[in-house]
């Protein structure tokens, strides 16, 4: 029994794990399954990112390069872009990305791609795991059958689950090992032995009965996040609108013990997961005549936040007897949340174009992020790439506006007080100290 087989090599170490996909998910697995005495083989489409994982080196902020670099050495990892290496793997995890099509539907390409590479090589006593955010029913109505065509038979020769990723880029306290993962296969060998790999590495592991239920539990926990960032958006515009602290209101109903979780407003939601898996849902939702109604109106207020910045500039400039057109701006932070540099969705590239579309001299300043480009820019010179700035006296001093967009916590928001005349602080970055002893006006979100 192919059950039977799998389990007594991940018993003995002796599995060999392939990831399909190395980036902000595949690579932390991989390194994990290497540092747990696994052999683990990635692989990459991107020969750049092969090499520089072969040479020892790191392109992922969350998995330090002398990590790699020891694994490589021992021969416990490598990657490649020769796919025939699949042949050697006990067990496939596939963590390619999942876009939206520009019409918002899901764009699964990347994981037929991957499948049909691992169905041209696929063989008996394989385990073959999904753990790209999907719609429910992808693993049994879309990977099931094309692994079928190859004659081979589930549960006899191989097996087959979903397991989302929960990564948390740039979250010290929560990386692979100490999140819980959550298993679900399409019949119930392929749950056990998904299962047992991940509790190799993984401290708590959570079966549940099917690929389906894996699938829909990270769409909600991903739309949960989404819903309630629009709430409190939504909230930070009320409050706005009435002269009210918003951040003050949230930390008050923060106290209540039981009831309430706290979500905080921003300049719109950015990443590779939140702005992107509830269309998933409510695509897949729409093909059983659903209407998912929470979803689209989270996504109609997160998406108007980026605007709602532009005017709080727009209104701050005003107040000072000036205009947007010539204006110089200042964006501090261009990442999508603190501490990381992925730009993927981040609401900075709205704000960004929007302000160049008034006429607005845009900069920024991002110590994780060289150089931002705009692929659908529509406004003069929104087509040129922006390279960060220093930190200079001058490039603040000189600027009309500052925004503050990523919170990073290198800034010395002290010295930003001290040198700016006005800032739009998105993110409640300035403190209550800070903003006492400023001479800047602020406006806050
Ligand atoms: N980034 C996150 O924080 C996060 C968190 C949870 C879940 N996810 C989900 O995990 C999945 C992967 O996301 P990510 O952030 O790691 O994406 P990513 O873009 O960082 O990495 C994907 C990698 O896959 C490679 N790739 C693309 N097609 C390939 C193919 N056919 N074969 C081999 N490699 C291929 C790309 O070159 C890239 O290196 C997505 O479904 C995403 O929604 C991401």
């Amino acid at each position: 029994m192919v059950k039977e087989q799998i389990i007594a090599l991940i018993k003995g170490k002796t599995a060999h794990v392939g990831v399909v996909g190395l980036g902000y998910v595949g690579l932390p697995l991989l390194v994990e399954f290497a540092s747990s005495g696994f052999m683990a083989t990635g692989f990459e489409v991107d020969e750049g990112k092969a090499a520089q994982i072969n040479a020892g080196d790191s392109y992922i902020g969350d998995v330090p390069a002398v990590v790699i670099k020891g694994l490589v050495e021992k021969q416990r990892l490598r990657a490649v872009t020769d796919f025939d290496h699949l042949r050697e793997c006990d067990a496939v995890i596939i963590c390619v990305p999942t876009p939206l099509r520009k019409t918002k539907e899901p764009d699964v390409s990347y994981i037929l791609a991957a499948a049909e590479a691992i169905k041209q090589r696929l063989h008996t006593g394989q385990l073959i795991i999904l753990e790209s955010t999907t719609y429910p029913g992808t693993t049994d109505e879309v990977l099931l059958p094309m692994f079928a065509e190859t004659g081979l038979k589930l549960d006899e020769d191989f097996l087959l689950a979903f397991s989302p990723e929960r990564v948390d880029p740039g979250n010290p306290e929560f990386q692979t090992h100490n999140i819980p993962k959550v298993v679900g296969g399409v019949t119930p060998d392929s749950t056990e032995v998904a299962a047992y790999l991940y509790s190799q590495i993984v401290n708590d592991v959570h079966a549940v009965s099917s690929a389906r239920v894996a699938e829909t539990a990270k769409l909600l926990e991903n739309t949960f996040r989404a819903v309630n960032i629009g709430m409190a958006n939504e909230m930070a515009r009320l409050c706005y609108a009435l002269n009210i602290d918003t951040w003050e209101v949230i930390r008050a109903a923060a106290t209540k013990p039981f009831g309430f979780m706290p979500f905080y407003p921003g300049p719109g939601i950015g990443g590779h997961c939140i702005p992107l898996d509830p269309h998933y849902l409510s695509w897949k939702a729409r093909q059983h005549g659903f209407d998912s109604r929470f979803i689209g109106l989270a996504e109609e207020v997160n998406s108007r936040m980026p605007e709602h910045v532009v005017q709080l500039v727009s209104d701050g400039l005003n107040d000072e007897s000036k205009s947007m057109k010539g204006s110089r701006i200042l964006l501090l932070g261009v990442a999508y949340k603190k501490d990381i540099d992925d730009v993927r969705e981040s609401p900075a590239l709205s704000i960004i174009d929007r302000l160049r579309a008034k006429g607005a001299e845009v900069r920024y300043h991002d110590p994780f992020v060289k150089e931002v480009h705009f692929d659908d820019a529509h406004t003069e010179g929104g087509g040129e790439p922006l390279s960060s700035v220093s930190l200079t006296d001058e490039e603040l001093s000189g600027s009309d506006c500052v925004v503050i967009v990523t919170d990073h916590s290198a800034t010395d928001y002290q010295r930003v007080c001290r040198l700016c005349s006005l800032i739009v602080d998105t993110r409640n970055a300035l403190n209550g100290d800070v903003r006492r002893d400023s001479t800047a006006r602020i406006v806050r979100l």
